[in-house]
């Protein structure tokens, strides 16, 4: 009796069914799913010209009989699925029979199969859909398909395909990640007999990651280990359901500027999803730049009832059954654990790609804010780094004359780069622990302030360099936080009450999270038409910013919050309050300010970044002063 069946009508009707041969890459993806779903332990690809003349895959799965290799090129043909509430449970990653159809009908397509159960195997060839031979055929177990001259009697399809290179990246970064996925098995990609690729079976997703990637990626990124949370159900006979979640996420200083570096697995399947990527940036929120994405490999896994996966003809969307439990849930696993990992944006001698600007686009940008006449201090040569970049421009000064540093300095840091752990072999000062996380900042001795807005500052681990205002802002926005959950929130009576006027839109907004400002410290009230009276405002807003403050918040909940959580609605106020009340630069500060700044500084939760996800404080490690000044 064969395994694979055709399904009935009625199955079939319900299953999101579409077009599955987009491009080659799509080809690899359900020939690497149906090895998997066979149980493979070694995956063998091998491509030629980008996929378009041949795309091979070898496994050591279970292998198919001859009859069910005949009926696997049916429509509707699987082994996965049979009737109607299996759809409900689906545990592998391809079910509904239509990937080997549809990759036939559009290619020249071999088969070599044997089943342990029967002593010979089987050859197929078929082309453009046509079955041209069936033979048996002496061969190990596993299977063999070779996909050639992919859309030859589709010539409109052909000719759609990109470039030999990025068909053939989209395949690479495909079974780079499958691989990622599986470290217990080997993957090897071959293209036109080059090895891109041979990851041979590890202990841990870690050990795979350097082996694909290498230590570099590896030191950008945090490991979430696995976090679990179990979701109880208050339905009658609901068992409680685990959701766990694995993988890697990067420091919030890698920052890219597409989502392209972002895969994300859910039981296996490799697929994108907007809650879950709304996750991650929600994890990120108040670390990194709005406009910016992080590197993150993701892998949630769930009972396969949580979870329909029959929702797209390309099995590359999923719909949640407890979608808001699931978002809260990756958020704050990732969240948690950047917290626990603060490491300090430094000056490092080493470019790597994850950098985030150029030296050039940051002299550029300097320039573009008029900024002129030199500064030692900040001159390129005093970062080794800055060296190995394009040559400096040499209008790229800093101009802190009369107008002082501008104030509205876009969001984009400096080229700031991580920091590269370092062994201190041979080296005078090798007893000299070189942190790499801000913990010691605790420590830090101010030496004074640079230009009114800078403190400068003295540690075991290298001299600091700390942006007064954003460090500030850390500080305040981490307090306003720590008063809205607590709800105690210091606020200050007006004597007369301010009176606001709002537009249509604004006094929408201001209806809609009336409440939450008053969690917040304002105490607000309708006054008259599209006008509010303002009786109480939390402590650290001076009077003036006090309208702005408002409206800021009024925007943001119009703009990017509506659609959601409170806990971030939270955050956009306490980001809100804490930018207009933190000092200003350009404000000079006495000793014992800035030893309380550093102080306030060290005890927050997360000390690396303001809540816009600028960076708090620059370090120049002692070794790269070292190297620097020769002397290593
Ligand atoms: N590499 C393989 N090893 C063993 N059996 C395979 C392999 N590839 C395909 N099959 C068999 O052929 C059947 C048809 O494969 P096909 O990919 O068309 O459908 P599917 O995987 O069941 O569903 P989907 O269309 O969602 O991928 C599978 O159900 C499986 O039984
Ligand atoms: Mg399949």
């Amino acid at each position: 009796m064969g395994r694979i069946r055709v399904l009935s009508d009625n199955v079939a009707n319900k299953i999101a069914a579409g077009e599955v041969v987009e491009r080659p890459a799509s080809v690899v993806k359900e020939l690497l799913e149906n090895s998997l779903d066979a149980g493979s332990q070694s995956i063998r690809v091998e491509i030629e010209n980008g996929g378009r003349r041949l795309i091979r895959i070898a496994d050591d799965g279970c292998g198919m009989l001859r009859d069910d290799a005949l009926l696997a090129f049916e429509r509707h043909a699987t082994s996965k699925l049979h009737d109607v509430k299996d759809l409900l449970s689906i545990a592998t990653l391809g079910f509904r029979g239509e990937a080997l159809p549809s990759i036939a009908s559009v290619s020249r397509l071999l088969l070599e199969t044997r089943a342990p159960e029967e002593q010979t195997g089987t050859r197929i060839e078929i082309a453009g859909g046509k079955i041209l031979s069936c033979e048996e055929i002496a061969r190990g177990g596993g299977t063999a398909i070779s996909v050639r001259d992919l859309f030859f009697n589709v010539p409109a399809r052909k000719k759609f395909l990109r470039s030999e290179q990025t068909e053939l990246s989209h395949i690479a970064s495909l079974v780079t990640h499958y691989s990622l996925a599986h470290p217990d098995k080997t993957f090897e990609l071959w293209n036109g007999g080059a090895n891109l690729l041979h990851a041979t079976p590890v202990e841990t997703m870690r050990e795979r990651v350097f082996q694909v990637f290498g230590s570099q990626l590896l030191e950008d990124l945090i490991d979430l280990g696995l976090r679990e949370r179990v979701l109880h159900i208050e339905e009658p006979d609901e068992p409680p359901r685990r959701f766990a979640i694995r993988g890697f996420v990067s420091r919030p200083q890698v920052q890219k500027n597409n989502r392209n570096s972002i895969f994300i697995f859910v039981n296996g399947r490799l697929i994108r999803d907007r809650l879950l990527l709304h996750a991650l940036s929600a994890a990120y929120h108040n670390l990194m730049p709005a406009a910016c994405f992080p590197f993150a490999l993701l892998f949630l896994e769930c009972d396969c009832e949580e979870v329909d996966v029959n929702v797209h003809p390309s099995k590359t969307e999923v719909r949640f059954r407890h979608q808001s439990w699931v978002h809260d849930f990756v958020r704050d696993a990732i969240r948690e654990q950047l917290m626990q990992s603060r490491p300090a944006p430094s000056f490092s001698p080493n470019p790597q790609p994850a950098a985030q600007m150029p030296y050039s686009d940051f002299s550029q940008m300097m320039e573009n804010q008029n900024a002129a006449a030199p500064t030692p201090e900040f001159a390129p040569e005093f970062v080794p780094e800055f060296a190995m970049a394009p040559p400096p421009a040499p209008a790229a000064r800093f101009d802190f004359g009369d107008g002082g540093i501008p104030v509205n300095q876009p969001a984009p840091p400096p080229a700031l780069k991580l920091r590269v752990p370092d062994t201190h072999g041979g080296f005078p000062l090798e007893s000299i622990p070189i942190d790499h996380s801000m913990a010691r900042i605790g420590e830090l001795r101010p030496l004074g302030q640079l230009h009114n807005s800078f403190i400068i500052a003295a540690g075991t681990d290298g001299l600091w360099i700390i942006d007064q205002h954003v460090a500030h802002e850390r500080i305040l926005f981490e307090q306003v936080l720590a008063q809205q959950a607590s709800g105690h929130v210091e606020v200050q009576q007006l004597l007369m009450p301010m009176i606001l006027q709002l537009t249509a839109d604004q006094q929408i907004e201001y209806a809609r999270i009336a409440d939450e400002l008053h969690a917040s410290g304002f105490d607000t009230e309708p006054f008259g038409n599209r006008t509010i009276a303002v009786k109480a405002a939390p402590a650290p807003v001076g009077l003036g910013d006090l309208e702005r403050v408002i409206l800021e918040i009024l925007e943001i909940a119009e703009n990017e919050l509506r659609s959601v959580s409170l806990s971030d609605l939270r955050r956009g106020i306490a980001a809100s309050i804490a930018c207009r009340a933190a000092i200003k630069i350009n404000t000079p500060l006495d000793h014992r300010k800035m030893e309380w700044m550093l102080r306030a500084l060290a005890a927050t939760e997360y000390p690396m970044a303001c809540p816009h996800g600028r960076p708090v404080a620059l370090q120049y490690g002692t070794r790269e002063l070292l190297r620097a000044f020769h002397r290593i």
